[in-house]
């Protein structure tokens, strides 16, 4: 494998790329489309290129396609051998009362990919019956028994953090990460306290949608025609509403401006700004086929000038 820039999970013993890889929208037909304009041999060429390129962080979760995503990791990695960190997650539904639901879940998530231990297993949302307490608890609990490696939580506000942060450190365990939307078309890590306390806390940040789905790749401007033609139920957000596009537009030409002055694309530029934003910041774009993974990768290995940054910054104020 190349070597690609790596960052620490928070104070947890995992070092991963500074760029991971999003797979919801592996198997997952309802949103995304799967089975429509691409197959699960898209997602084996994605998984391959991924690797070539060093990237070999994949973020997956029990509901992401009803257990199809980690299935086809499984798959992936049977095929491929080489090695790969995992992250996954557990689903605090409203059915599940009692924190012990989530040894069950952690076992069939266990069958799907075909491994003994996940390294990074999450709490997806914190809207639940369950506490947060009992929830670190019994994590600390599959940590000890070798059946996952380090601990995260996604979604979570700056005091559910603080408070994760502090059950978990009362069984010396770190928590790793808070896996939270952040893209330049999303900016509220900024501004609701969760970018600092993981900075202060030395947890890692996980930036999910970092293209905010796609739209930060440029295809979907309001001047593109075939803008909303997606397969899923995407395009029926309000993300891709015209409106909402039009508004986009000053941010788009900017990141296309700069792109065409490094030879990139302007998925690459938006990624790029959020790797550059701080150290402790992970974005964990999605891929459905080989050409996203690869132009993904190549978000990695060059920096914007600290004009282009800032001039990306004060276009995307909007979204803060
Ligand atoms: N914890 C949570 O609550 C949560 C929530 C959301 C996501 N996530 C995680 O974050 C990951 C990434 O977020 P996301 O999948 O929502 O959105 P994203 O990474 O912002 O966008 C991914 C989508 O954009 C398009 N795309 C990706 N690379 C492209 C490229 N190079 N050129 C053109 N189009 C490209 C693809 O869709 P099309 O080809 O269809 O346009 C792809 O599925 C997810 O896979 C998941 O692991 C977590």
């Amino acid at each position: 494998m190349i070597q690609v820039d790596q960052r620490p999970l928070g104070a947890s013993s995992l070092v991963v790329p500074a760029l991971g890889v999003g797979i919801w929208s592996w198997g997952d037909k309802n949103f995304w489309g799967y089975g429509q304009d691409y197959t699960q041999e898209d997602v084996l060429q994605a998984y391959k290129t991924c690797l070539d390129a060093g990237l070999n962080f994949f973020d997956t979760a029990e509901i992401y396609g009803q257990g199809e995503s980690e299935r086809l990791l499984g798959t992936c990695m049977r095929q491929d051998q080489r090695p790969i960190l995992i992250a996954s997650k557990f689903a605090p539904l409203p059915t599940r009362f009692s924190a012990r639901t989530l040894l069950r879940s952690l076992d069939a998530s266990l069958e799907r990919l075909g491994v003994q231990s996940i390294d990074l297993y999450q709490i997806h949302w914190p809207y639940t019956f369950l506490e947060i307490n009992a929830l670190m608890d019994t994590l600390a609990q599959v940590v000890q028994a070798g059946k996952i490696r380090a601990v995260g939580v996604s979604n979570y506000s700056e005091s559910q953090l603080r408070k994760a942060h502090a059950r978990l450190a009362r069984h010396d365990i770190p928590l790793a990460s808070n896996q939270v939307h952040y893209s330049l078309l999303h900016r509220k890590p900024e501004s609701n306290g969760v970018l600092a306390t993981c900075r202060e806390l030395n947890v890692a940040l996980i930036a999910y949608s970092p293209l905010e789905q796609g739209l930060l790749t440029g295809k979907f401007r309001v001047s593109n025609p075939n803008a909303v033609q997606v397969g899923g139920a995407r395009r029926f957000t309000p993300s891709f509403s015209v409106a909402r596009r039009q508004k986009m537009e000053p941010l788009l030409q900017t990141l296309e401006n700069v792109a065409r002055a490094h030879g990139k694309t302007s998925g690459q530029v938006a990624l790029n700004w959020l790797l550059m934003r701080d150290a402790c910041i992970i974005p964990i774009p999605g891929a459905k086929n080989a050409r996203q993974a690869l132009e993904n990768a190549g978000a990695l290995g060059w920096r914007l000038t600290d004009k282009e940054y800032q001039l990306i910054e004060l276009d995307s104020q909007d979204w803060l």
